[in-house]
């Protein structure tokens, strides 16, 4: 595995050699460690940490604050991955001078490289007054979580011809507004498909099928550690859930039992001090 820090070029690179893009969210240092180490690309601290991390119904109520505190702790746990942070919900729907202070302030608190919002024609003017105050932004069309009350739930997205045209057009626009890539999530593979060849800039598919230039899944649900709900696009690499009940019980028995801790998990202290202290 390459050492080079990936970047908003090596996004274009990949693309034009035809190399995908690994992403994978994290959202805390310790992940994102282990995360880098394992060689992904990139890697999102998206606002799904509301559900995944904070236990919220879905990523409406993540702030700023919430996104900066999140991104820190990753951009301290990589070398080389690209850190892309969410903006939240609210964060760009004011005015385009609130929009860039948060982005801002994900790039210089957050100490991401790049951040990521929802949505096509609605917020062209936001990603344009993002990439002129020279802050890469990263797309996100079809079923955007933020919409989820507009959608009416969390439902595949571009089947109908007027969404498909939509999500298309949405695309385009945003490459000719500067974004450097476009996550799509929970389109049809081939909508998908159409989208990847008409861009320049690489896809990033979540539920979009396999012809995208590159894929992002929730660690949380890849690694089989959320199961409050688990999408049909998710594919488990590991069962974490398992894995974390086990040690656990195993740690609550033998503790109870008097096994832990065990001689080797002890420290000790010269016979003599210790006689002293009776
Ligand atoms: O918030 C998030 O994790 C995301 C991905 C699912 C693309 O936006």
């Amino acid at each position: 595995m390459a050492n080079k820090k990936f970047t908003v070029s090596s996004f274009l690179e990949s693309k034009k050699k035809g190399e995908k893009i690994s992403m994978l969210t994290a959202y805390d240092y310790s992940t994102a460690n282990l995360l880098d180490e394992a060689g992904v690309d990139s890697l999102l601290v998206g606002d799904s940490l509301g559900m995944v991390m904070l236990g919220y119904e879905n990523t409406l109520q993540v702030t700023v604050e919430d996104m900066i505190h999140h991104c820190r702790a990753v951009a301290r746990g990589v070398r080389r991955a690209m850190v892309i942070g969410d903006m939240p919900f609210l964060s760009y729907h004011i005015s385009i001078e609130d929009t860039i202070r948060n982005a801002g302030r994900i790039i210089q608190e957050g100490n991401a490289h790049a951040v990521k919002l929802e949505g096509g024609i609605e917020v062209l003017d936001k990603v344009k007054a993002i990439v002129k105050a020279q802050i890469p932004v990263m797309g996100h069309l079809g079923l955007t979580p933020q919409s989820v009350n507009m959608f009416g739930g969390f439902k595949v997205q571009g089947k109908s011809a007027e969404q498909a045209k939509k999500i298309i057009d949405d695309a385009l626009m945003l490459q000719e507004a500067g974004a450097f890539a476009i996550v799509l999530e929970c389109v049809p593979e081939k909508l998908a498909k159409i989208v990847t060849e008409k861009l320049d800039i690489p896809t990033i598919g979540i539920g979009a099928g396999k012809y995208c230039d590159g894929q992002v899944l929730v660690t949380q649900d890849m690694l089989g550690m959320y199961t409050n709900f688990t999408p049909k696009f998710v594919k488990k690499y590991a069962d974490l859930c398992e894995e974390i009940r086990g040690a656990s019980q195993n740690y609550i028995r033998e503790m109870k039992e008097g096994k832990f801790p065990s001689d080797k998990h002890t420290f000790s202290i010269d016979e003599e001090i210790l006689e002293k202290l009776y």
